[in-house]
This record gives C-alpha cells, structure tokens and sequence, in this order.
C-alpha cells in the first residue's frame, strides 16, 4: 500500500515540483492550497508529467475546522509537506499580523490535528536561509547561528523552527524535517509546470526572464558595491527539481526511522554561490537574449552572499543538487516563453 502524503500549497512554485517527485516515487498525494498565489491549472500539469491528478481540496489552513475535518476524511495520512504560507519579504513588513496569523496559525492547527490523530507522523518544515542573516562564516553550516530575522516573513520561518521542535519534544509521535532553502529556481524540464509568481515578481530570475521576455524594459541589479568578487552580491540558486527531489528523501528517512533526532535540520542549496551579474550572463548565454540592465542603488535588507555548507545533506540524506547553474535558467527561459505564448 502506498503512503498517502498531504502537501500544504502543494500547488505552489516548490510544492507543485515536490508533488510531481513524490508521486513519481509512488507516493499518493492530496494538495490543499488555498490558490491565493497559485492556481488551478497546475493540476493540469502534474498530471500531465505523471499521469496522475491527485487529490485537491481549496481551503485556507487557518480554518482549525476545515483542517480537522480533512484529518478526519484522510485518517491514513502518515506524512505532511508544509509548503502553505506567505513569502513575499516586503509584504510581511507592511502586514506583520497577517503573515504571523497565516504563517504560524496554519502551522499549529496542523500540529494540533496531527497530536489528535496520536499516530506516527513525519513532517516536512519549508525553512529558509533566511534564518542564517548575513552568515559570519561561507559557506553556512546548520550549526551558524540564526541572526535576529530581517522581516516578519523571515521571523515566521524561525518561529517556525522553534514550535515544530517544541512540538518533536512534547509529542513523541512527531517526526521533523526543516530543510533551509537557498534560492530555489527554474522550472520542471517537462517545461509543463514552473514559477507563476503573481504581480511584480521580487526574485532575480522571474524578474530576469520577464524582462528578456519583454514585460519589463530593464532588470535593476541592486548595488554593485559590495565587498564580492564582482561587486554583486553572490547566492547559491538551486533548480528547484533538486530542491524537490530532497523533500521525499527526507520523507523516506522519517518513514524508515533513521533519523538521529525527532527534529533534524538540513541545507538546500548546491555549495556554490554565483553573483547577480554571473546570474545575468549565465542567462544571456544559455537564451541568446541580451537582457537591458542597469545598477540601481543597493536594496534594503540583502544580504551581501549567502551559500550552503552542503556536506551534511550530503553525507546524511545521501542527496546533492544534480543540475547547474545553466540548465536550471534554461528550463527557466523555456517555461516564461511557454506561459507568453498561452
Ligand atoms: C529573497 C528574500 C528572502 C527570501 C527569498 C525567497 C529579500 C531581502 N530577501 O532572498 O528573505 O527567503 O527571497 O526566495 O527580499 N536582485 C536584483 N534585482 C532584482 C531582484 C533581485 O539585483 O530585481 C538581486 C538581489 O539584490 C539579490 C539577488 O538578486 O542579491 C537575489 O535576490 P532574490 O531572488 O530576491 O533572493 P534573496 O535576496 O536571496
């Protein structure tokens, strides 16, 4: 019998990619997402890369009752994803209880309907490099310190954290997972799902590819006077079908027992950072567009290079990022041309 896994914003940039992994692995999958920055028709393209349309409820996790009842309808959910949540950094800002409430308030109504179910449970916490600020030390292990949070999304992330470790301890039921991404980008190579960002998008690489696809007259790269090779600063950008492929190795080792700790850390990225401007001519090359760009003032709150210590989730989880650098803007270049044309 298959394990059935339940995947929060399964319909999501990264949750979309993970869904298609696991179904892949003979995982069954049911999505909840609440399509307020995704849509419907992502169905339509995990099915077809896997022949399989999964299971998928609309609704808003911060319903405790339309959480508990889908417990309740699915008691033989034995694993979670939790992708469901607010990312855009500015927003959070703006709208701080929005983001804690949605952010956080989902996250403890799921904890608390899987503390009911008093079963075996492995979950999966979507965390962010973001909780390393401006690391003292390249590339970054799990052991750096977590720097006070940027952004109140930033904070949701180390919040997060610290409720589902809490939560590993008092609950000996629950198994966690909290995987940092690095920058995750690009798209599936079936060219069949990618990044739908709504509105202006605030990462480089929707923004780079929107441009060259003629949405933007010109991409500002913020500041080219930091203390980095190239004056740009460096991230580590990882395609985000390795990101994915990660999540079911995770789940995997859950299942299996074999993790150390009932709450476990681990770094997403490829180890290699590469700057705004490597970004740019990496895409230039790969598309043979040349991209209008100008440098612009630096942006508030970026930090000057951030990459991954990969040796962990390399050793421990047995994974490492496959693609490069190029491949994951070609299949990035090929989706924003796809999404032009329909
Ligand atoms: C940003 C968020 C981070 C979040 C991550 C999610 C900020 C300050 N940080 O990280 O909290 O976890 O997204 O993916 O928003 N750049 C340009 N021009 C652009 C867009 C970006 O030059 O139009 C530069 C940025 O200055 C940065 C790099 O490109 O140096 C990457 O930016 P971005 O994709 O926004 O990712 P992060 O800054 O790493």
């Amino acid at each position: 019998m298959s394990s059935k896994i339940l995947v929060t914003g399964g319909l999501g940039y990264i949750g979309s990619h993970t869904s298609v992994e696991l179904i892949q692995q003979g995982f069954e999958v049911v999505i909840v997402d609440d399509l307020s920055n995704s849509s419907s028709d992502v169905l339509k393209g995990i099915k077809k890369i896997t022949g399989v349309s999964p299971e998928f409820l609309q609704f808003d996790l911060r319903n405790k009752k339309k959480v508990n009842q889908l417990f309740e309808a699915h008691p033989d959910i034995s694993g979670l994803i939790h992708f469901a949540a607010s990312k855009a950094v500015g927003e959070s800002v703006n709208k701080p209880l929005e983001y804690y409430e949605n952010n956080l308030g989902s996250l403890i109504y799921l904890l608390q309907a899987i503390e009911e179910k008093a079963k075996d449970f492995s979950f999966i916490f979507s965390s962010s490099c973001t909780v390393y600020g401006q690391a003292d030390r390249l590339p970054i292990t799990e052991e750096a310190p977590l720097k006070k949070a940027e952004s109140p999304y930033g904070n949701t992330k180390q919040i997060g954290e610290d409720i589902l470790f809490d939560n590993s301890r008092s609950n000996p039921l629950l198994k966690v997972i909290a995987l940092r991404y690095f920058n995750p980008i690009g798209g599936h190579v079936s060219i069949e799902i990618g990044e739908l960002p709504k509105g202006r998008p605030q990462n480089l690489v929707p923004f780079i590819t929107q441009t060259a696809a003629g949405i933007h007259k010109k991409l500002n790269v913020f500041g080219d006077d930091y203390p980095t090779p190239d004056g740009t600063c460096v991230r580590d950008y990882i395609h985000v079908v390795d990101l994915a492929k990660a999540h079911v190795v995770g789940l995997k080792r859950m299942m299996s027992n074999q993790q150390s700790e009932s709450f476990e850390v681990f770094n997403l990225g490829t180890g290699k950072g590469n700057s705004v401007l490597k970004v740019i001519k990496t895409f230039e090359k790969v598309s043979g567009v040349s991209l209008n760009y100008e440098i612009v003032a630096r942006r508030q709150g970026d930090v000057i290079e951030a990459y991954a210590d990969t040796t962990k989730a390399n050793k421990v989880l047995g994974w490492r990022a496959e693609s490069n650098l190029k491949e994951a803007l070609d299949t990035a270049w090929k989706w924003e041309k796809k999404i032009r044309k329909s």
